[in-house]
C-alpha cells in the first residue's frame, strides 16, 4: 500500500521534473539563437559542464611559448583543446623522418580522376563533381599515408566561373576534392600539391620549436645614448634580465632583452628584426623546392574538363549538402556570389559607393591584407583627402576623410608580433584595446584582419590573440548594437624560396579553422578570403589583386547598405 504511493509520487517527481528539464532546454535553444552575447554565455555553461571531456587527440610537445602569460580559463582551455583537436593534421608514419627524398610526394608523378556520375556520365547544376587524386613519391610508387596539403579549384575561363573544392583526405595516398556544380557549359578542374605531408611535418616542428625563426627588435634612446635589442613573445625567462612589455589590459605578453645602459621605459619603437636562416637540414630543403614540390599542379589522368547541362531540379529545392554548406561562395563573369543567403551588389562606380558610405566610420584594424581595403577605397573614391603626415609607408595609422559626404576611413595595424618594418611605439596597440575605445553604432563598420604574422607561432597563441579580439567585438556589439563587424579570413600566397618556412599556407590554413570556428554563430561578416583567392584564376599572392579586393570591398559594402539582410556567419 504505502509502496503503491510512493510509486506514484516519485512517478510524478519524475515527469514533472522532466517537463521543467524540457522546458528549459527549449529556452536555453532560443537564447542559442537569438541573443548573441546570451549565445557566448550559453555555450560556456555547456561547455563547463563537461569540462574533462577534451582530450588532445595527438601529442602537445612545445616550447615554453604558448604558456608564457596569463593561463587559460578552465573552459577557455577546452575551447582551446577542441580547437587543437580540430585541426589535427595527419603525421608521417614513425620513421619517415628517415626516408629518401625519392620516398616522399610528387606532384609530377601523382594523378587526378573525375569520378563518373552514376547515370551516365551526365553532370546538372546542383550536382556535385567528384575527383579522386592518388598520390605517389618521385619513384611513382603509391603513397599509403595521407597528410599532403592540396587545393583545388573549378573553373570555366569562358564565363569567368571558378568555385574552391573541397578536399578530404583518406590516410592512405588518396584523396577525394568535391565541387559543388554551380554554372552550366563546360568546366575544369584543377588540383594542386602545396606540400607534401613530409614537409608538413617539418613544418610543424617549426611552429612548435622555432616560433624564434622571425625575430623583432625595438630601438631604445635616451638623449644621444641608443641600443637595439632583440624582442619577442617567447624570449627565454630568468636568463638574461628582460623588459616585460605585457599588456596590462589583454595580458597578451611582450618581451625585449633589457637594454645595458637604458631603462625599459626608453623604447622608441618596434620593428621586424629578421628571419633566421639555417633552421632546417639540407634534406629537409629538398622539401622545399618551388616548381618540384611546392605548389605544382598535379595532372588529370584522362579528361579534366567536364560538360555541365541545366539543373534538373527545381529552383530553390537544391537541398543543402555539406559540400555546398563548405563553400562560401563562387565567381560567376568574374564577380563573387556569395551562397548561404548573403546579399551581393556591385559597387562599379565611386557615386554607388559613396552613396553607400555617406555618414559612415570605417576602421580597419590588422596586417596589411586590410590595409590593401583602405588603399583601394582612396584609390577608388576621389573625394577622400589623406592626413598621414606623420605615418611611415605601409605602417600607418592612416585616415582619409571626404567632409562632403562626412566619411571617414581609418587603418592601424595589429600589435605585436606585427611584422612591419618600423611602428613607433606610441602607434603599437592591441586590436582589443582599440575597439573598447570605439563608440560604435550602425554608421561604423569595423574590419579585422589578423593571421599572417601569427604563422611563425604555436596555434595556441594565435587562439589566444583572438579570444581578446572576441571578447572586445562581443563588448562592443553589446554596448553599439547594429555596429558592422568585419572578420576576413587568411589566404593562399605565392611561396618561392623560403617563404614556406615562415609563410606556408598550411600555416595560414590552419589558422583559418580556428579563426572561422571562434567567429562562428556570432554576428559579424566573414569575408572569405581563402576561398576568394582559391578559386580564382590569379596567382596566390599575399595580397591579393585588385580584381578580389574590388570583390572583397563590395561585399561589405553590400553588408553595410542593404539593410536587413545581414547574416550571421
Ligand atoms: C523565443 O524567442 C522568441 C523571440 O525571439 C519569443 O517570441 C518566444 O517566446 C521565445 N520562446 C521561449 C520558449 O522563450
Ligand atoms: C559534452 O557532453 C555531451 C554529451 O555527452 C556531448 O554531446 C558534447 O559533445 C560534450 N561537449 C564537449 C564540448 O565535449
Ligand atoms: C618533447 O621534446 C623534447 C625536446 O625536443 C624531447 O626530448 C622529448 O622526448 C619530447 N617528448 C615527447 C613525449 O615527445
Ligand atoms: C610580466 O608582466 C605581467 C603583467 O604585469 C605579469 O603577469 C608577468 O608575470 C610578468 N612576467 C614576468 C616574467 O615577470
Ligand atoms: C647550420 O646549422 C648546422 C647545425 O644545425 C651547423 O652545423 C652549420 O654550421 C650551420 N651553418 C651555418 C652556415 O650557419
Amino acid at each position: 500500500m504505502y509502496l503503491n504511493v510512493w510509486k506514484y509520487i516519485l512517478t510524478f517527481l519524475t515527469l514533472f521534473g522532466f517537463v521543467v528539464l524540457l522546458r528549459s532546454v527549449t529556452i536555453w535553444e532560443n537564447w542559442t539563437y537569438h541573443i548573441v552575447s546570451a549565445l557566448y554565455d550559453v555555450q560556456k555553461r555547456i561547455q563547463s559542464s563537461n569540462l574533462t571531456r577534451c582530450l588532445p587527440t595527438f601529442h602537445h610537445n612545445h616550447t615554453f611559448c604558448p604558456h608564457v602569460g596569463q593561463p587559460p580559463s578552465l573552459v577557455e582551455k577546452l575551447e582551446e583543446c577542441n580547437l587543437l583537436n580540430s585541426i589535427a593534421w595527419p603525421q608521417p608514419p614513425s620513421g619517415s623522418a628517415s626516408l629518401k627524398v625519392s620516398q616522399t610526394s610528387d606532384p609530377a608523378h601523382s594523378l587526378f580522376t573525375i569520378v563518373p556520375s552514376k547515370k551516365d556520365q551526365q553532370w546538372y547544376v546542383g550536382d556535385q563533381l567528384e575527383v579522386l587524386v592518388h598520390l605517389h613519391d618521385f619513384k611513382g610508387r603509391p603513397k599509403r599515408y595521407g597528410g599532403d596539403l592540396l587545393l583545388a579549384r573549378l573553373h570555366s575561363p569562358k564565363y569567368g566561373a571558378g568555385v574552391a573544392g573541397q578536399v578530404l583526405d583518406h590516410k592512405n595516398g588518396l584523396y577525394s576534392v568535391r565541387f559543388p556544380l554551380l554554372w552550366e557549359g563546360s568546366a575544369q578542374v584543377e588540383v594542386m600539391m602545396v606540400h607534401s605531408s613530409e614537409a608538413i611535418a617539418v613544418l610543424r616542428r617549426l611552429r612548435e620549436k622555432r616560433p624564434d625563426r622571425v625575430f623583432f627588435v625595438s630601438l631604445f634612446r635616451r638623449g644621444r645614448h641608443s641600443e637595439t635589442k632583440v624582442c619577442h613573445m617567447c624570449l627565454p625567462q630568468g636568463k638574461r634580465p628582460l623588459c616585460n612589455y605585457t599588456d596590462l589590459n589583454s595580458g597578451e605578453p611582450w618581451y625585449c632583452y633589457k637594454p645595458r645602459k637604458l631603462s625599459c621605459t626608453t623604447r622608441i619603437n618596434h620593428a621586424k628584426g629578421g628571419y633566421r636562416k639555417n633552421i632546417t637540414t639540407n634534406k629537409e630543403n629538398l622539401l622545399f623546392q618551388s616548381g618540384v614540390n611546392v605548389k605544382v599542379p598535379i595532372q588529370a589522368s584522362a579528361a579534366d574538363t567536364i560538360t555541365v547541362l541545366p539543373s534538373r531540379k527545381e529552383s530553390g529545392s537544391q537541398k543543402r549538402d555539406p559540400v555546398m554548406l563548405a563553400t562560401s561562395g563562387y565567381y560567376y563573369q568574374d564577380s563573387w556570389r556569395p551562397l548561404g543567403g548573403v546579399t551581393m551588389r556591385q559597387f562599379d562606380d565611386a557615386s554607388a559607393i559613396t552613396q553607400c558610405l555617406t555618414n559612415k566610420l570605417l576602421y580597419m584594424y590588422g596586417d596589411s591584407t586590410v590595409r590593401q581595403w583602405y588603399e583601394y577605397l582612396v584609390s577608388v573614391l576621389p573625394g577622400m583627402k589623406e592626413f598621414n603626415q606623420k605615418s611611415a609607408e605601409k605602417v600607418g595609422p592612416f585616415m582619409a576623410v571626404d567632409s562632403t559626404h562626412n566619411i571617414q576611413l581609418k587603418y592601424r595595424c595589429h600589435g605585436p608580433p606585427i611584422r612591419f618594418s618600423t611602428v613607433m611605439t606610441s602607434e603599437l596597440r592591441y586590436i582589443a584595446n582599440e575597439l573598447d575605445g570605439l563608440s560604435g553604432g550602425p554608421n561604423t563598420v569595423v574590419a579585422l584582419s589578423v593571421w599572417s604574422h601569427f604563422s611563425t607561432f604555436p596555434v595556441e597563441v594565435y587562439i589566444r590573440r583572438l579570444r581578446h579580439i572576441r571578447k572586445a567585438v562581443l563588448r562592443l556589439l553589446d554596448r553599439a548594437p547594429g555596429t558592422v563587424v568585419v572578420v576576413r579570413t587568411a589566404n593562399p600566397q605565392a611561396l618561392e624560396r623560403q617563404a614556406s618556412l615562415y609563410n606556408s599556407d598550411w600555416f595560414s590554413l590552419q589558422l583559418d579553422v580556428v579563426l572561422r570556428a571562434m567567429f562562428k554563430g556570432l554576428d559579424v561578416l566573414l569575408v572569405d578570403a581563402w576561398q576568394m583567392c582559391v578559386a580564382h584564376h590569379e596567382p596566390h599572392n599575399i595580397h591579393p589583386p585588385r580584381a578580389i579586393v574590388k570583390n572583397m570591398v563590395d561585399m561589405i559594402l553590400s553588408q553595410v547598405c542593404l539593410n536587413g539582410t545581414r547574416k550571421t556567419v
